[in-house]
């Protein structure tokens, strides 16, 4: 065992050491690849830390593979903070490919010994298409959609089928009518209409539960224009996998106390992914200490439980709550209490429990306002049928065990 590397990855965007379950949204990718005329785009949504950037980042070599270029990147809040902005990071993105392609010639003059003119090769790269921007008269979208048009044009000429183009944290993305800009709008409106005409650009946007509804509210089209993939946990099957095939090469020691403590791992990680990476990793930890200093292949070892509970509440969940105050936490444990708060829940559930629980219960206006703020804090979320949820994995237990501490 001296020397094999722990081969669990909990963290943002790191690839598993194995991609367990995903088979049925890797296929529905495929099945969107193979459209001539884009009709249906893709949504890739789910709680934090369930596996949305990394499966993303698996339809990658998939696209490439199947002829298609690929151009994107995080949406940041700056990037989508106004029309230009998303406009100028799109163009960033499709430069990185298209400023590669030599499109003619232009004169470009020398300096040092041949002080002259020359002509150089021209490629579509980043200046040419900021001029094309600048020059296209409109508004922005307009603008954009002849600088798509036209990178198209250019990486049709390199036999390639289409054009993916794939934004991850894509909840970022909001109109912003006080500033009079609409940006997200905008996205929306550039890639149906591009869409319309023929031009086979693919859009996937990845990003937590609040990014469907986002759309819709932008653009009810937007309903029909993406096929939404909703990542949940892991089955037990799959878990059980993302477990044990990392060890594969491992001692059979490892595989036999993995093995053992499998439903346990399941049982305290939800199936949710980054949990499973992250007791996995914990646990490898603890075993070559056992087993050193004990010298022998079968060790009767006991798994850490409140131990590694502790650290993934510091790890994961403690950041979150520090940021909330008391009466947040007063809301968020009347939450915990209800019986539906693993899956959705509404402001007048809330308020009854409150009654129930609180010497000061909330009133409904209250509850609204603060279920508002801690949507923007990523704590909660509401669903396209006006009630809420929690969007971190598990909030349940922690809020709850905080209440024990
Ligand atoms: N299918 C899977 N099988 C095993 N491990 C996985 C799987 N999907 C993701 N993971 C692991 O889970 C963790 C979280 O993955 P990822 O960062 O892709 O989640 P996310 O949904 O993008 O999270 P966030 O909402 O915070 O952006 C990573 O450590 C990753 O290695
Ligand atoms: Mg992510």
């Amino acid at each position: 065992m001296a020397g094999q590397v722990n081969p669990f990855r909990p963290g943002a965007g790191h690839i598993p050491p194995y991609l367990a379950g995903r088979k049925g949204e890797s296929e529905e990718f495929r099945r969107l690849l193979k459209q001539d005329v884009v009709l249906e785009n893709m949504v890739i949504t789910g709680l934090r830390g369930v596996g949305k950037t990394v499966l993303l980042d698996t339809f990658r070599p998939e696209a490439i593979q199947s002829g298609w270029a690929w151009a994107g990147d995080n949406i940041s809040e700056s990037s989508s903070s106004s029309e230009e902005r998303l406009a100028i990071r799109l163009m960033t993105d499709l430069a990185v490919i298209t400023s590669t392609i030599v499109i003619g010639e232009k004169e470009f003059l020398g300096i040092g010994y041949r002080p002259e003119k020359q002509l150089v090769e021209q490629t579509f790269d980043y200046d040419l298409m900021w001029s094309l921007f600048q020059s296209t008269p409109g508004l922005v979208a307009d603008k954009l959609k002849k600088v798509l048009e036209s990178a198209w044009r250019c990486i049709q000429c390199t036999r390639r089928r289409g054009l993916v183009f794939a934004y991850d944290e894509a909840q970022n993305l909001s109109d912003n009518p006080s500033c009079n800009e609409y940006p997200l709008s905008l996205l929306l409106d550039v890639f149906q209409s591009i869409q319309k005409k023929g031009i086979p650009i693919l859009l996937i946007l990845a990003g937590l539960p609040t990014l469907f509804p986002n759309l819709v509210g932008a653009r009810t089209y937007a309903e029909r224009m993406f096929r939404v993939v909703f990542l949940d946990h892991l089955n037990d099957t799959d878990t059980r996998d993302a477990i044990l095939v990392p060890l594969r090469e491992f001692p059979v020691f490892y595989r036999t106390v993995f093995g053992v403590f499998v439903p346990e791992i399941i049982r305290m990680s939800g199936g949710y992914p980054y949990f499973i990476q992250f007791i996995c990793r914990e646990l490898y930890d603890v075993q070559p200490q056992v087993h050193d200093a004990d010298g022998q292949q079968e060790v009767d070892f006991g798994f850490p439980v409140p131990d590694v509970i502790r650290k993934l509440d510091a790890d994961f969940y403690a950041g979150r709550w520090a940021r909330t105050t008391d009466r947040q936490r007063e809301l968020l444990s009347v939450i915990a209490h209800l019986d539906s708060a693993d899956e959705e829940f509404t402001v007048r559930e809330i308020v009854i429990k409150s009654k129930t629980l609180l010497p000061k219960p909330f009133r409904p206006s209250h509850v609204n306002q603060m279920l508002s703020t801690l949507a923007n804090a990523g704590i909660v979320y509401k669903n396209r049928h006006g009630k809420y949820s929690f969007a971190v994995p598990l909030l349940r237990q922690f809020i709850l065990r905080q209440q024990h501490a």
